[in-house]
């Protein structure tokens, strides 16, 4: 029995998807720029995407260009907001616990001489409005928050950040990374306000290498990846058509299920957190369980353990968890989300996360409980030694 808890990685592709997808590639291989009848059939099952996408998220089909996934959308919005921008400002306000996807471009900027404001989270993971209020100045030219965080499961409250950013400076920009929260929680981006919003087709049961960029009506970028002008000429190169057919599909199931399966996946997550805190002794849970978090995500420290040995013992019983992001993870370094919410090292080193999905059930924790239970026992017993 394989028990896969690595949701926030990504996802196992729903079996509707994959037929979809096979149908596809077998039969609409066509190059949907090419004129003739097989091209044009395949320009078309990209516009169908394209609207089941933008009908989930409530937006105009106009207003979602497809990309390679939340990298890349998250790459393309932020700079071309930058590019855009008036050569004078040189200001950027983010947090100290994006994805690296947003992280690094930040960096990139430092280097070439923007001023990037990272703003505190409190120990649970949120943003201190006050401070944000406050970092807004005259040159600010974008904010780049993401919607929930992928190591702990915090929500920002985006409508709140984006009235206080508009009314500060009406010409700043609000960037969202929403990976974690498509599909996942429940919002409207035209309520939220938000100027541009990326999102990922691999976190919602749909295939890899294929993601969206929700760029607000009026507000016009210009690329950063040049040559045959697809994607309104925001996203030069061959579609991925398969990818997106199969992102289409994905995003087609979860319009009919996706309200049921966060209830389901909150009641697993309660349930797996009381049965963890009545075995195991000497935890720490990192998720604001009753707060504003994501349903889908559990993140516990398990002190005097090691994430990543815990990691491996739970594998070794075919069980799939992972010990921070999956980008971070293969990495020396510590969590910057867990060091940012003011974790101790020993805290660190001994959180998981877990991240569920409508496959999950009860018995499945049952399980993952009872070795969790063993193998925290049992590294303890080693470290003691
Ligand atoms: C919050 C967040 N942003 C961006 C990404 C990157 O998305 P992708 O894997 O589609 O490039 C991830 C993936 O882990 C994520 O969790």
């Amino acid at each position: 029995m394989l028990i896969y808890l690595d949701n926030c990685a990504t996802t196992k592709i729903r079996q509707e998807v994959l037929d979809k997808m096979y149908e596809c590639m077998k039969e609409d291989y066509g190059n949907p720029s090419s004129l003739h009848r097989l091209g044009l059939r395949s320009e078309k099952q990209i516009k169908q995407s394209r609207e089941l996408i933008a009908k989930y998220l409530r937006v105009d089909s106009g207003e979602i260009f497809f990309t390679s996934g939340g990298t890349e959308s998250n790459n393309i919005a932020i700079q071309s907001i930058i590019n855009n921008s008036n050569k004078k400002n040189k200001h950027i306000i983010t947090t100290s616990i994006e994805h690296p996807s947003v992280l690094n471009i930040m960096k990139n900027y430092e280097k070439k001489g923007f001023k990037v404001t990272y703003l505190n989270v409190d120990r649970f993971g949120s943003i201190d409005i006050e401070e944000l209020k406050e970092s807004i100045c005259e040159d600010t030219i974008l904010v780049s928050i993401m919607h929930v965080n992928n190591e702990i499961g915090t929500i920002q409250d985006i409508g709140r950040i984006n009235k206080i950013i508009k009314d500060k400076n009406s010409q700043t920009l609000l960037h969202v990374d929403g990976v974690q929260s498509f599909g996942k929680i429940e919002f409207s981006l035209k309520t939220l306000g938000v100027d541009t919003f990326s999102f990922s087709s691999h976190k919602v049961y749909g295939p890899k290498g294929v993601g969206g960029l929700y760029i607000r009506k009026g507000l016009n970028l210009n690329p950063i990846i040049f040559g045959g002008n697809q994607e309104k000429g925001l996203r030069s190169g061959t579609e991925n058509l398969h990818g997106i057919i199969g992102f289409g599909e994905a995003v087609k199931i979860l319009n009919t299920r996706h309200t049921k399966e966060a209830e389901y996946v909150g009641q697993l997550r309660k349930y797996m957190l009381n049965k963890i805190k009545d075995s195991i002794e000497d935890i720490k849970i990192n998720t604001d369980i009753d707060g504003n978090t994501s349903p889908y995500i559990l993140n516990i420290s398990f002190r005097n353990t090691r994430g990543e040995v815990l990691l491996h013992y739970l594998e070794d019983k075919d069980i799939y968890v992972s010990t921070s992001s999956a980008c971070s993870s293969r990495g020396t370094e510590k969590s910057h989300v867990l060091k940012s919410i003011g974790l101790h090292n020993k805290d660190i080193e001994g959180a998981i996360r877990i991240c569920f999905s409508y496959e999950n059930s009860r018995e499945d924790i049952d399980y993952t409980v009872a070795i969790l239970k063993d193998s925290v026992e049992e590294i303890r017993k080693i470290m003691m030694r």
